[in-house]
């Protein structure tokens, strides 16, 4: 067991589906994983391992913003031997050309965050995905005809950011979507010399101020999840 995972040490797989939502986790381990068992509920932050396709596969969830996913992707990094980590997430479109319902390949986060700051004594530290999963998560959604963007994100502190202006400049700079989590995953797998992706469905525009409703997101995160799991179980 770890401070927050109650697993013991062979409990979780190397590759790892990370959701926001513990109940996407539960979701995702109850649709698509064969032999699916809960190995954490420590503040019900759900954990659980089965297997796609007669491979072993975990989905823990992270909670919402940096400091939370940094505390699962650590302990499954350095405690539980994960090699192989994937954020399944959602986010905002920040660009006309986003719409709804796609999803974003995020290549490298930008953050507002200090937590890289602290860690680069005042460096600006770049964090990038994994190539090849870049690669064959892209390759899937071009088989699949899934409309997708690749490029980068805006890994935020603050949902309710309080500055428009930093949108318009991200926006100008060609930053894809805005979400909470993505920089802090892509610098955790570097320390650990892991692979990371993020894939995000873009949930809300900040263009238009379009949402879309449960349903939708159920569906469009569904396919993005089975991109996913095809895609590290290849
Ligand atoms: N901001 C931050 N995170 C998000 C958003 C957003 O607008 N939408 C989905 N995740």
């Amino acid at each position: 067991m770890s401070n927050h995972i109650a697993a013991a040490p062979d409990d979780i797989a190397e590759t790892v589906l990370l959701p926001g939502d513990p109940l996407r986790a539960r979701w995702i381990a109850t649709t698509y994983l064969d032999d699916a068992s809960c190995y954490s509920s420590v503040r019900n932050m759900l954990g659980y391992t089965g297997t796609y396709r007669g491979q072993r596969i975990s989905v823990q969830g992270t909670g919402m913003g940096q400091p939370s996913l940094s505390i699962y992707a650590h302990e499954l990094l350095a405690e539980y031997g994960a090699r192989t980590l994937v954020r399944v997430g959602s986010c905002g479109g920040l660009q006309e050309s986003v719409a709804i319902r796609d999803v974003i390949v995020a290549m490298s986060a930008s953050t507002d965050s200090s937590i890289n700051f602290l860690r680069f004594h005042g460096l600006n530290f770049a964090p990038a995905a994994d190539f090849t999963l870049v690669r064959a998560y892209v390759e899937r959604a071009e088989n699949a005809g899934v409309p997708h963007h690749i490029g980068q994100i805006f890994s935020t502190d603050s949902f309710y950011l309080d500055r428009p202006e930093l949108h318009d400049r991200l926006r100008d700079y060609g930053v894809l979507a805005v979400e909470m989590e993505t920089a802090a995953l892509y610098t955790l797998a570097a320390k650990f010399d892991a692979r990371a992706l993020s894939v995000n469905t873009v949930s809300d525009s900040l263009v238009t101020g379009e949402a879309l409703s449960s349903d939708d997101r159920e569906r469009s995160f569904a396919e993005m999840v089975e991109l996913t799991l095809d895609t590290v179980t290849a």
